[in-house]
Order: structure tokens, then sequence, then C-alpha cells
């Protein structure tokens, strides 16, 4: 069954605390986005506050950095083990060594690939990582609408998963809601990461329950 993994960039930061708390029962994971206003235009979270909301998070965290020299910023993270650390390929001049460094503090590393970037950009490290997230939207912002041509791209890295028996999840990740959420599920993916479509919404319990049962039924 696939998981879902609200992504807290749309949560009323004021109220993370209790809103997480009501959601935790009905969800799998939290995705964490982390924009450095350089490698994307927003800005968002910093170390203090990833810390805190991980604090306060038992369920596992993706944390998804979008950022330039992401191996600074780890320097200052607390995570829990086994949470996953996700990254864009052209964030790090050493992709490799980056994801020996996130395996040495106890996390798991995955690959973001842009919706400009082909399969091939992430197959060379393929074999060393737990996670590939393809990026559905353009990253930066919630909020955006699915681009369908992504849908291919989806299938396609499904295929080369099963082709050369690799073990990595796929997870996607930007412009997931009710109306497309049955359709990106049934193409045997991992994880939906979803933000607006639970947090821009009046009752962000009730939106996470619904695109549940919508994946269930
Ligand atoms: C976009 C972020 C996404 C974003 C998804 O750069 O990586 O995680 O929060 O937001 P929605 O679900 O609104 O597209
Ligand atoms: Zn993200």
């Amino acid at each position: 069954m696939v998981k879902i993994s609200p992504s807290l960039n749309s949560v009323n930061i004021l109220e993370a605390k209790s809103i997480i708390e009501a959601l935790e029962p009905h969800c799998d994971s939290f995705h964490i986005d982390v924009m450095d206003g350089h490698f994307v235009p927003n800005l968002t979270f910093g170390p203090a506050v990833v810390n805190a909301l991980a604090k306060v998070i038992s369920k596992a965290i993706s944390l998804h950095l979008m950022v330039e020299n992401p191996e600074k910023l780890i320097e200052y993270l607390q995570l829990p083990e086994n949470s996953v650390v996700l990254f864009h390929k052209t964030a790090t001049a050493k992709p490799e060594s980056f994801i020996k460094l996130l395996n040495k503090k106890g996390w798991r590393a995955g690959i973001a690939i842009d919706p400009d970037e082909p399969v091939e950009t992430a197959s060379s490290l393929l074999s060393e990582l737990d996670y590939v997230l393809v990026m559905t939207v353009r990253p930066g912002f919630s909020g955006q609408e699915l681009i369908p041509q992504m849908l291919s791209k989806i299938k396609e890295l499904i295929l080369y998963r099963k082709k050369h028996k690799l073990k990595f999840k796929i997870a996607i990740d930007g412009g997931i809601n009710a109306e497309n959420i049955k359709e990106v599920a049934r193409l045997g993916v991992d994880e939906l990461v979803i933000s607006s479509a639970i947090f821009k919404t009046k009752d962000p319990l009730k939106a996470l329950k619904n695109l549940a049962k919508l994946v269930k039924s």
C-alpha cells in the first residue's frame, strides 16, 4: 500500500505541534522541505526549526534538502536514526561522498530528480540509494500543479528498478491532490508527498483521511 507523507511546507508553523500530533496516527512519515533562497528561490526552515520539528514527530522523517552545499547544513541537524535525507545531485560536487556521509550518521539517502532531469541523472547512484524522489513540480513552492509528463518518467523509473533488481523506494513530490491521487498511486510508487492538499484546507486531518481513503479504494 502506498504511504502518504504530509509535507510541512504549508503547515501553520504556530500550530505545527498540535497538527502533527493529530495527523500522526493517519500517516506514515512527515516530509520537511529545507530551502535556502539560493538553490531554489524560496526560503523555508533552518536547522533550529527542523530540529524542533523532529523532536515532536514520532513517525519517520524525510528531509528534502533544496540547498547548496548540503554537507555543511547536515552538521547542524539532529535527526533520529533511519531518517531519510533527500538531496538534489547538482547541489553537491560529490554526491557519492555525501551519500556515505549520510549513512555514517545513521540516515538513509535519497536523490531528488527535477522535472527537467532524466532518470539517468540518478542511474550511477541508484545502487547506493534508499530513495528516489521524483519531483512532479519545479522545486521551490507548494501549491503548483502536477506536471503530467512526469507520469511517464515515474513509469520509466519503476521499470528501471525492476530490470536492475534494485531496492530503492520511489516517492513522488508535488501537485498531488484528491483529483489525481488515485492515478499517481496506481503507477505502483511507494510514497506520496502532499502539502497544500492537506494543509491549505480548513481541516488538515479530514483532508488527510480523505486522501488515504482514496488510495485504498
Ligand atoms: C516543492 C516541495 C514539496 C511541496 C509540495 O519544492 O518539495 O514537498 O511542499 O507541495 P504541494 O503538495 O502543495 O505541491
Ligand atoms: Zn519536498
